[in-house]
């Protein structure tokens, strides 16, 4: 099967493609929001030693898996494992149960973004008054026919696109997009920088208080340093099967996690100078991005216009990540159980769907359908960034660092001894034999309160 698959056509095309995976909702609208309600500039840090240390070497190998095997989250595993280990094949099945979950609620923020490019042009969310700006967010939430209609209108659109196949679909929308959502968050940034009082929220996101760093802290940036580069349940293994033979993986994913690192810290330079000089609450939580972000639009001239411009690059973004995490079961199921990816597509949005109705009705029907004291959308983000996710990262840093081995992890990362990596390749090896299973294990345990 493995000759017949599609792939993606340039080496420029397999990194804007995988950047187009990482950068999505997780950079505009969860890092803010996580930052904001963990600290600020403590968490940053923390976020950025979780991104180093656990999850690039996991990016990296990640990747490997998927290009050594040419196979989906599943078959990959078999490929790869001795025959008596059928055990690994866990990760896939893991990841089938994380992308569901995700998309339940993933889905559901990219209609909101949706919503909001048409809220952008009736100006009905054009203000600078906290007040006004949570009421209109309110509104949308707790209605619940337009919380699943754009969450339905998002599913069907990423499944359609899904249809057409990965190069076609994923690249084209991929490509034209990064440049000018880049430019926006720029322009962004400019103005909340320059707002009166802007000071504070710098201050918020770089004076660290290291005070405010707790175990369940620093679980929440390991599972968002998982999710903003698309890792631990198999996207990066299933796009890495679609890498071209002589991709530089490490270069790749390095420059990815950079790339991805900026739109974030793009987009927090965007939110926090404008949440303090407008009064906005850092902590708001989910509805952060979508109070602040046409706050600051609102102080700039032609800010309906700008701003509907940047919900549309954020609605496509999130189209991007969302297609990245579709792709998973819908390789999983055609591969291996012969459906077309008609079939495929059309059973993993039907599944996705049901699980979204709890998700995004918890402002509103479902508010006290709680669960650890999570409401659905809370629990579904839970159970996959902060569990799932670093446990399959777990799980492919042992199977690398113990079964797969060095020999083949240095074949596979210098593309057959063509990269002059040696160096890297023992480091990363180190890492993923020993160092980032044991972090990650401590770190769930003590931010599960489980020791
Ligand atoms: N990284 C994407 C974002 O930041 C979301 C995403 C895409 C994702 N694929 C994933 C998250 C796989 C977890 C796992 O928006």
């Amino acid at each position: 099967m493995s000759q017949n698959r599609d792939g993606f056509t340039s080496t420029f095309g397999v990194l804007v493609a995988t950047l187009g995976s990482a950068v999505g909702l997780g950079n505009i609208w969860k890092f803010p929001y996580l930052t904001g309600t963990n600290g600020g500039a403590s968490f940053l840090v923390v976020y950025l030693l979780a991104t180093l240390l656990v999850a690039l070497p996991v990016m990296m190998t990640e990747i490997m898996l998927g290009r050594a095997s040419r196979a989906n989250a599943v078959t990959a595993f078999e490929k790869l494992a001795p025959k008596n280990q059928k055990f690994w094949t866990v990760i896939g099945y893991m990841g089938l149960v994380s992308a569901i979950l995700i998309l339940a609620f993933y889905t559901g923020v990219a209609g909101w973004v949706f919503a909001y490019i048409f809220k952008s042009l009736s100006g009905s969310i054009h203000s600078t008054d906290p007040a006004t700006a949570k009421a209109a967010f309110d509104a949308m939430v707790s209605n619940p026919m337009q919380a699943l209609f754009w969450q339905w209108v998002v599913l069907g659109g990423a499944g359609v696109i899904i249809m057409l196949g990965v190069s076609k679909g994923i690249e084209a929308v991929a490509k034209k997009l990064m440049p000018l959502l880049f430019l926006l968050l720029v322009l962004l940034c400019i103005r909340s920088l320059t707002l009166p009082g802007a000071m504070a929220g710098v201050e918020f996101l770089f004076a660290p208080d290291f005070s405010k760093i707790t175990a369940p802290v620093v679980l929440t940036a390991v599972g968002l340093a998982f999710f903003k580069l698309s890792i631990g349940m198999g996207t990066m293994l299933t796009y890495g099967s679609y890498f071209r033979q002589e991709q530089n993986i490490p270069a790749t994913a390095t420059r990815v996690m950079l790339a991805d690192l900026s739109v974030s810290m793009l987009a927090g330079l965007a939110i926090f100078p404008a949440v303090f000089a407008f009064g906005f609450e850092p902590s708001a939580g989910p509805s952060l991005v979508f109070m602040t972000i046409p706050a600051v639009f609102a102080s700039m001239p032609l800010g309906n216009v700008f701003m509907a411009i940047f919900f549309v690059l954020a609605a496509i973004a999130a189209t991007g990540a969302i297609l990245s995490i579709l792709e998973v079961p819908v390789a999983m199921m055609s591969e291996r159980f012969g459906f077309s990816r008609k079939l495929a597509t059309l059973i993993s949005v039907g599944i996705i769907g049901l699980f979204g109705v709890p998700a995004m009705l918890s402002s509103s029907l479902t508010a006290d359908w709680k669960l650890f004291g999570l409401n659905a959308f809370d629990l579904f983000d839970f159970i996959s960034s902060n569990i799932l996710l670093p446990l399959g990262g777990i799980l492919i840093c042992l199977f690398v660092g113990w079964v797969y081995g060095l020999p083949q992890l240095k074949k596979q990362l210098s593309n057959e001894g063509q990269l002059n990596n040696g160096l890297l390749i023992n480091a990363v090896f180190v890492l993923v034999r020993y160092v980032t299973p044991i972090i990650i294990t401590v770190i769930m345990l003590r931010g599960l309160g489980l020791f």
